[in-house]
């Protein structure tokens, strides 16, 4: 929780408590937005960097367009602000290889939108009744501008260098004595899923017991420094360490390193080349990288739930912790602009991120792939729309857990499942492995 969120209860009760909270965590994600675009300039903003990407503007004109519509129009009633914007920012119209060439609102007016929006929005909170109806389509909204600061972190590091120059501290080098080793979970039953409790995307749930056998999953992620070993071992020119799928891939885009990696020992971090350092973990890779990796290691990428059992579930327990340390979102492993100087950290500095099994690293360094294909758990439903999920299932997407240094808390949960294409690697991904035991 940001500390600007008061502890003190207003006059009023609960109910203006809630809504007071609310109103700080709304100015919060705001001034977060606004701080990351702030050392772009303007026509950098405005211009496409990547295919893959929008133009950052269209983030910021999307996440106000998101708000309007479901906090001032389905939960406030009122008619959208800019009724002919709705099309332009809505994701599922206008895919993000199109966004280049769609009438966005330019940076000043993206930002001005965003305040009119807001103002708006803060007039329905003052109307609402949070007490009686929840505040799920709050947090949605919420996770929704939180989850967009991250698509903006990944376009800032395919832009050139020098566009992007974010404030940032050196890195402190931290040396660690750790040897890789892997952690064995027990077969048995553990309950999946979210609980309905608080707000989660639909994907999560419901809840859901699974029996798996008994597996070993890497106690840390994968690390530069072990992915420097496959490829020196000639990860990159053994056909057999590939799926055929991935094997294709690799030769039409032509990978052979990470996609940020940069001649011997050296990766772009935005607008700086730097001394890989071998113990952060292994980003911005592939599945099919992964995958190949996974192979040369003897072992395999984990499934979904035996990566979930590992960060939310102990032995002797009956129910699962949100976050791998417990059910508090402790700050202490997770992104955060100002902690952790636009990076990860070396894997296994932060044991007291460690799960109840012992497994480090899960959340706040990096995403991780895991094998299957994202899919709706059993009893699945839509809501409260069909384009955040369900219309990707069955798509080819592979599922990635965790979170990574660019992921906001309120996103870096146990259950949250992130998704993308197998060949994407413009993702803050990374992976650890897993083989039966
Ligand atoms: C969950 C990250 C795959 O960016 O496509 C943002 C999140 N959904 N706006 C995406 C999302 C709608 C989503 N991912
Ligand atoms: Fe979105």
């Amino acid at each position: 929780m940001p500390s600007s969120i008061p502890h003190t209860l207003p006059l009023g009760g609960a109910e203006s408590l809630l809504k007071e909270r609310m109103r700080a965590m709304l100015a919060e994600a705001r001034e977060r937005t606004l701080r990351l675009v702030a050392p772009v300039a303007p026509d950098a903003l405005e211009r496409v960097h990547s295919k893959l990407m929008s133009p950052l503007v269209w983030d910021l004109g999307h996440i106000a367009a998101f708000e309007d519509l479901w906090l001032c129009c389905r939960t406030g009633g009122l008619e959208p602000l800019r009724p002919e914007l709705m099309a332009v920012y809505d994701a599922a119209e206008t895919p993000r290889s199109g966004r280049g060439n769609i009438p966005f609102l330019h940076h000043g007016e993206a930002l001005d939108y965003l305040d009119a929006v807001r103002d708006r929005a803060l007039d329905v909170l003052d109307r609402s009744n949070l007490a009686r109806d929840g505040d799920s389509v709050w947090q949605m909204v919420l996770q929704h501008e939180h989850q967009h600061n991250e698509t903006m972190v990944q376009c800032m590091l395919l832009a050139e260098p020098g566009t992007v120059v974010q404030p940032r501290p050196a890195r402190t080098p931290i040396t660690l004595e750790r040897t890789p080793s892997m952690v064995r979970i027990e077969a048995g039953p553990f309950l999946m899923g979210d609980g309905g409790e608080g707000f989660a995307y639909d994907n999560e749930r419901p809840r859901h017991e699974l029996h798996l056998p008994a597996y070993e999953i890497d106690r840390m992620p994968v690390t530069n420094g072990a992915y420097a070993a496959f490829m020196e071992d000639g990860g990159y020119a053994r056909p057999e360490l590939w799926t055929d799928e991935g094997w294709a891939w690799r030769r039409s885009a032509g990978a052979e390193r990470p996609l940020f990696w940069a001649g011997v020992g050296r990766e772009r971090r935005f607008e700086r080349q730097e001394r890989l350092d071998p113990n952060m973990p292994v980003m911005h890779v592939s599945w099919f990288e992964a995958d190949a990796f996974a192979r040369w290691a003897g072992k395999r990428l984990p499934s979904e739930a035996e990566w979930e059992k590992a960060a939310a579930w102990a032995p002797g327990t009956d129910r699962p912790r949100q976050f791998p340390w417990g059910d508090a979102p402790a700050a202490h492993t997770l992104a955060n602009l100002d902690l952790h100087a636009f990076g990860p950290l070396p894997v296994g500095a932060l044991p007291r991120g460690e799960s109840g099994y012992g497994v480090l690293g899960l959340i706040g360094d990096a995403w991780e792939w895991t094998a299957g294909d994202f899919g709706p758990y059993p009893g699945f439903r839509a809501y409260p729309y069909r384009e955040y999920s369900e219309v990707f299932f069955g798509g080819g997407y592979r599922v990635l857990r965790g979170g990574s240094w660019a992921t906001r808390p309120s996103v870096a949960r146990n259950t949250f499942r992130n998704w993308d294409l197998p060949e994407r690697r413009q993702i803050l991904s990374g992976f650890r492995c897993a083989r039966d035991a």
